[in-house]
C-alpha cells in the first residue's frame, strides 16, 4: 500500500533538440513516498528539501497525480511525500522529476494500468503548470530512461534512442535560479530558415550518432544556434565553460534545459572527470556557489 521511488534528474534539449531531445542522469534525483489513502483525491503530506507549495493543486506532483486520477477514477486516494534533492530552477528537470515520480508511483500502486507514454502525458499536465507550456523533453527520459526524442506532443509520441556504451555527462549547477517560463519568454517566435536548416541537420545527425556509436559525429552535432544565443547570457561564465571544456576534450557543451545548469558530454569516465575539474576550476574563481555531477548515461 506504499511505494518509495527514486525520480531521476534529466537534461533536456541536448543543445540542438529544443523541446524534443533529452537524457536521464544516473543517481541524481528526488525520492518520493506514495501511499494509498481511503480519502479520495491526492494530498501532499510532506515536502522536504525545498520550499514548494504543499497544496496539491499548486504542486506539479499533485497536478499530474490528479490528471491520472481523473482518468483512472480509482476508489481510493493517494498521499505523497516528496524528498526534494533537485533544486527548483536548476535546469536538470526538477519540476519534471516531481511530476513524473508521482504518476509512476501511483501507476505501480494501481497495478500498472498505464504505459510509459500515458504516464508521460499525465505528468505533462503537472509540468505545464510550472513551465507554462506543454513539453515532455525532461519527462520522457525520466520515465523511459536513457535518451529519448519527443516526436510529437499532440498526440504524444516518444521514441527511445540508444546510448553509446561509454558516454558520460558532466553537469555544473551554479546556484542561481532561472525560471523555465522566463527562459522561454526570451525566445524568438520565428526562426530564420537558414538557421533552422543547420539545427535540424544537427538533430538528425545527433540521432544517427547515437545509433552508430559515432562519437565524432555526436561531437559535431552538439550545437545550438537557435536557443543558446538567447539564453547563455543568463548564465555566468557560460562562454568560458564552453570554450575550455571543448578545448579539454568534451564532445560538446551546452545549456541543460532552460539553465542555469551547463552540461558536457564526454567519452569515458577519465575524460568526464577531467571536464568536471575544468568546470570547477573556472567557477572556483567566480565567488558563485556551484555543484558538479558526473553521471554515466545508461
Ligand atoms: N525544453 C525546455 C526548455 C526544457 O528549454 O524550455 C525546460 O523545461
Amino acid at each position: 500500500n506504499e511505494i518509495r521511488i527514486f525520480s531521476p534528474a534529466t537534461v533536456a534539449n541536448v543543445s540542438c533538440g529544443f523541446d524534443v531531445l533529452g537524457f536521464c542522469l544516473d543517481g541524481i534525483g528526488d525520492e518520493m513516498v506514495v501511499r494509498i489513502s481511503k480519502n479520495k483525491g491526492v494530498k501532499i503530506s510532506k515536502i522536504e528539501g525545498y520550499d514548494l507549495p504543499i497544496e496539491a493543486h499548486l504542486n506539479v506532483a499533485g497536478v499530474s497525480a490528479q490528471a491520472l486520477i481523473d482518468d483512472a477514477k480509482p476508489d481510493v486516494g493517494f498521499e505523497i511525500e516528496i524528498y526534494k534533492k533537485i533544486k527548483p530552477g536548476s535546469g536538470i528537470g526538477s519540476s519534471s522529476a516531481s511530476a513524473a515520480g508521482s504518476v509512476v508511483a501511483i501507476n505501480e500502486l494501481l497495478g500498472r494500468p498505464y504505459n510509459k507514454t500515458q504516464l508521460t502525458y499525465f505528468a505533462m499536465m503537472g509540468e505545464a503548470m510550472a513551465s507554462k507550456s506543454y513539453h515532455a523533453d525532461n519527462l520522457a527520459p525520466g520515465i523511459f530512461g536513457g535518451f529519448t526524442l519527443v516526436k510529437s506532443v499532440e498526440p504524444l509520441e516518444i521514441l527511445e534512442l540508444p546510448t553509446p556504451h561509454n558516454l558520460y555527462a558532466v553537469i555544473i549547477h551554479p546556484q542561481i535560479e532561472i525560471k523555465t517560463s522566463e527562459a522561454r519568454a526570451l525566445l524568438p517566435q520565428k526562426v530564420n530558415l537558414k538557421d533552422a536548416t543547420v539545427q535540424w541537420a544537427n538533430v538528425g545527425s545527433l540521432v544517427h550518432a547515437l545509433h552508430t556509436n559515432d562519437y565524432g559525429l555526436l561531437s559535431r552535432s552538439l550545437n545550438d544556434i537557435i536557443v543558446e544565443p538567447h539564453r547563455s547570457k543568463l548564465i555566468p561564465f557560460f562562454d568560458e565553460i564552453k570554450q575550455q571544456t571543448v578545448k579539454n576534450g568534451a564532445l560538446g557543451t551546452g545549456i541543460s534545459g532552460s539553465g542555469p545548469s551547463i552540461f558536457s558530454l564526454c567519452e569515458g569516465l577519465e575524460s568526464a572527470t577531467n571536464i568536471e575539474k575544468t568546470m570547477r576550476d573556472i567557477y572556483k574563481t567566480t565567488g558563485i556557489t556551484f555543484e558538479t555531477y558526473v553521471s554515466k548515461i545508461n
